[in-house]
């Protein structure tokens, strides 16, 4: 088996503790296990060690967005996860709101703006949220609430990367979900308590930047709104194996809306996904093994 790890995006780091975890698991499972540290030469390392299934533990552009899924579809090796045109979808959070909003499930407002637009005023009433069309882990996400400083300037800094159109949305106040889906089946919702308020980059991956509370303490039909959401955002962008779909709940207007899917959702044994597996009795090698036989099993992508 080959578990590709690290990559080119800025979650590189958080990839290489998701594969590490999870070749050690299949290592653990009785596997014979290469662990590749992606680069722009992934065919050529792939063709060398010509491995049976490809574990992809990528996160982030490149690894999540399609394009090594291409590679891989390319060199015909069976792998993990979803797709091409899945995780592809599910990186562009433009189209994959609308995809999902045809498909009925709850998405914010807001849309693309210009990022030099975005910076000069507001282009919608605080509080609203700038973000990438298509990072992840929070990175280059704006929080902007009435009598804040103005707009951010960060997207107009000369080492803005994300892209000339940005997302901004309404600013959904309340709890912050997620839900992972094994299978076409939603596992359990987590209510994400962040120790400063905001889900960020170290309060997802710091140690003790939040809590988790699972299942999450909020009304029994949003909660049941949440997994049939998760279920039904997984299959309208026609997603395969696992993914954790993020949501805020605002709980006095009893207000559920998905903000995005993961198509490659963090697999450490304390993050999301495994967590809520856990939960219902799948242990991580277990998890890991079942992701494993996706790849082998009827996938439907291109016929592998
Ligand atoms: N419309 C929104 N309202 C409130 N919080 C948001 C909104 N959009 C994003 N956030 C916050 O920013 C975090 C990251 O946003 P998300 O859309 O999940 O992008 P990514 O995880 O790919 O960076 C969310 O987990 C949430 O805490
Ligand atoms: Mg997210």
């Amino acid at each position: 088996m080959a578990v590709l790890m690290g990559g080119l995006s800025s979650e590189r780091e958080v990839s290489l503790v998701s594969g590490r975890e999870c070749a050690d698991a299949l290592e653990r499972l009785g596997a014979r296990v290469s662990r590749i540290d992606a680069g722009r030469d992934l065919a050529q390392v792939l063709t060398a060690a010509k491995p049976d299934v490809v574990f992809n533990a990528l996160h982030g552009a490149w690894g999540e967005d399609g394009c090594v899924q291409g590679v891989l579809e390319t060199l015909g090796l069976p792998y993990t996860h979803s797709g091409v045109l899945a995780s592809a979808l599910a990186m562009d959070k433009a189209k994959a709101k609308a995809v999902l909003a045809a498909a009925g499930v709850t998405v914010p407002g807001g849309g693309l703006f210009n990022r030099f637009d975005v910076a000069k005023s507001h282009v919608m009433a605080p509080p609203y949220v700038v973000k990438p069309n298509a990072e992840g882990s929070s990175v280059g996400v704006f929080l902007v609430f009435e009598g804040a400083n103005g707009p951010p300037q960060q997207v107009v800094a000369p080492d803005w990367t994300f892209g000339e159109e940005v997302m901004v949305e309404p600013y959904i106040a309340g709890q912050e979900l997620a839900v992972a889906v094994m299978g076409q089946q939603a596992l359990t919702v987590t209510d994400i308590v962040s120790r400063t308020g905001f889900y960020d980059y170290d309060a997802k991956y710091g140690e003790g930047g939040s809590t988790h509370i699972m299942p999450a303490d909020m009304p029994k039909p949003a909660f049941e709104r949440a997994l049939r959401m998760a279920e039904a955002a997984h299959g309208a962008l026609g997603c395969q194996g696992v993914t954790r779909s993020d949501f805020r709940y605002d709980n006095v207007n009893d207000l559920l809306v998905l903000l995005e899917v993961n198509t490659q959702p963090g697999m450490t044994p304390t993050s999301l996904a495994p967590e809520q597996a856990a939960h219902l009795g799948i242990g991580f090698d277990d998890l890991v093994l079942w992701i494993v036989e996706q790849a082998y099993g009827g996938r439907g992508k291109s016929g592998i």
